[in-house]
């Protein structure tokens, strides 16, 4: 077979005509050919999807360069040792934003997103944060119900243009309008929707009802670095499911840590009210409780929706609702608890260890049980209420809670060590305040 490669060089490039054939049309035939006759689609199928060219690329790169390098290493260990500086460990960093309850008060929630840094002036994503936490109760007690719905997913979409996330979370509030428990409604609030049956509508299948289903969970997972995988990973990962079994006394030494993953409880927690240490579904975290979530938010809002209370009576939850449904919704469950704000400093930094160790996270973030001077962390900031009564309607002071965390590689590559750090604060409109910085150090590899 005459080698076509030689057969370009030979062609006079002289003319602009010569040089678009030879140049640009008769490569990639070439190519072609080769794949075809060869039956390469059929070794690489990357081949066909121009998306992998870059993984096919390093796949072909290293199947010739690996005999001449005679090493037993993955791909991308050569890769960092043929490309060499370029295979330097890069930091990491993640930048979080945490709002609590907002309770029907849209200039105060501009104005905290704004001075945070999430928003700018016009109330439009910045692209500071990578990801925006809201943990519920943006409902009741004012009437910009829905220009803050609308705006949340409004964000959702501008920072997913930009590559952050909006994670949002329906607070015990959010619940009672969907059961028809109006008891903290505004009528000046029902008239911005119209009419009763129009707020209904609105709430249960119209734009903001399906928002709630969609773009909304009850809690959620964060884990501090993408190797431990997006949002809402469950923990305990599937393979590991044994760890459900109960609780040993020594945590350290728990089925719930596995010390091959030095990064596994590098995540944090959200939720409206809290995670109660008695509350059965919290595993897996946070698909079972999520999973019982959808489907009680499903039924109350396919129903006919009830006569509101009051002056109705209260509707209650459906007569369907499971066992778990009901926990969900009551005084133990994760919209209602207050424990980690009103027990007593003995009793909640015991039992928040087995909360964190089971949901695999080290600390929790909540709203729900209002400090208006400010946020609270417990227990070196292992729970963090960060409900201080934004809305006009308490007069708290406005804040947000900042976390950003960092993953520096250390020493020589080989060790495999890295500093991780996270400093978490308290940020008001005039100042901010260090809650916890907590580091060490780790050893792995972390891509
Ligand atoms: C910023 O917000 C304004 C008002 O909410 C909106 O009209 C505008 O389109 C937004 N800009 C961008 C870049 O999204
Ligand atoms: C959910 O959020 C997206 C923005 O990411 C928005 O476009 C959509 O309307 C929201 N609601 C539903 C039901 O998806």
């Amino acid at each position: 077979m005459p080698d076509p490669r030689r057969a370009i060089r030979a062609q006079p490039m002289s003319s602009p005509r010569s040089s678009l054939l030879w140049g640009v049309i008769v490569p990639p035939l070439i190519a072609l050919y080769f794949i075809y006759t060869l039956q390469l689609h059929v070794i690489f199928p990357e081949i066909t999807d121009p998306k992998q060219y870059p993984a096919l690329f390093k796949r072909a790169f290293f199947t010739i360069v690996k005999p001449a390098l005679g090493s037993g290493a993955s791909y991308e260990d050569l890769f960092e040792q043929v490309f060499g500086s370029g295979g330097e460990r890069q930091p990491f960093t993640r930048h979080i934003v945490a709002v609590g309850d907002l309770h029907g008060d849209f200039p105060n929630a501009r104005k905290v997103l704004q001075f945070s840094g999430v928003t700018d002036a016009f109330g439009n994503w910045t692209g500071h944060a990578d990801f925006f936490v809201q943990t519920g109760d943006i409902i009741d007690r004012g009437d910009d119900t829905i220009p803050l719905f609308d705006w949340m997913d409004r964000l959702r979409g501008q920072a997913a243009a930009t590559g952050g996330i909006v994670l949002s979370h329906l607070g015990n509030h959010e619940w009672m309008n969907a059961i028809g428990d109006w008891r903290y409604v505004y009528p000046t609030e029902i008239k911005t929707f119209g009419t009763v049956a129009d707020r209904q509508k609105l709430l249960s299948t119209g734009r903001i009802g399906r928002s709630w289903a969609r773009n909304y969970t009850t809690t959620s997972r964060l884990p501090l670095h993408p190797s431990l995988g997006p949002p809402n990973t469950p923990f305990p990962p599937s393979k590991h499911l044994h760890y459900q079994k109960e609780d040993t006394a020594d945590l350290e030494n728990s089925q719930y840590y596995d010390t091959n993953i030095p990064l596994s409880h590098s995540a944090i927690s959200f939720v409206h009210g809290g995670l109660s240490p008695t509350y059965r579904d919290l595993t897996p975290f946070p698909s079972r409780i999520n999973e019982v979530s959808d489907s009680l938010l499903k039924k109350l809002q396919n129903r006919v929706q009830p006569p509101p209370h009051p002056p109705n009576a209260y509707p209650g939850l459906p007569s369907t609702a499971t066992q778990a449904e009901i926990e969900l919704y009551n005084a133990n469950g994760p919209l209602w608890y207050r424990g980690w704000a009103q027990e007593p400093e003995e009793k909640v930094c015991v039992d928040v260890e087995k909360v964190l160790a089971k949901t695999g996270t080290r600390r929790m973030i909540m709203g729900h049980t209002p400090d208006f001077t400010g946020i609270v962390a417990r227990c070196k900031g292992k729970i963090i209420i960060i409900d201080t009564g934004i809305s006009h309607a308490y007069g708290g002071v406005l804040s947000a809670l900042s976390i950003h965390y960092t993953l520096t590689p250390i020493g020589p590559k080989e060790k495999k060590r890295w500093v991780e750090k996270e400093v978490v604060s308290a940020l008001y409109p005039d100042r901010q305040e260090v809650l916890v910085k907590d580091e060490r150090e780790v050893v792995g590899d972390f891509h």
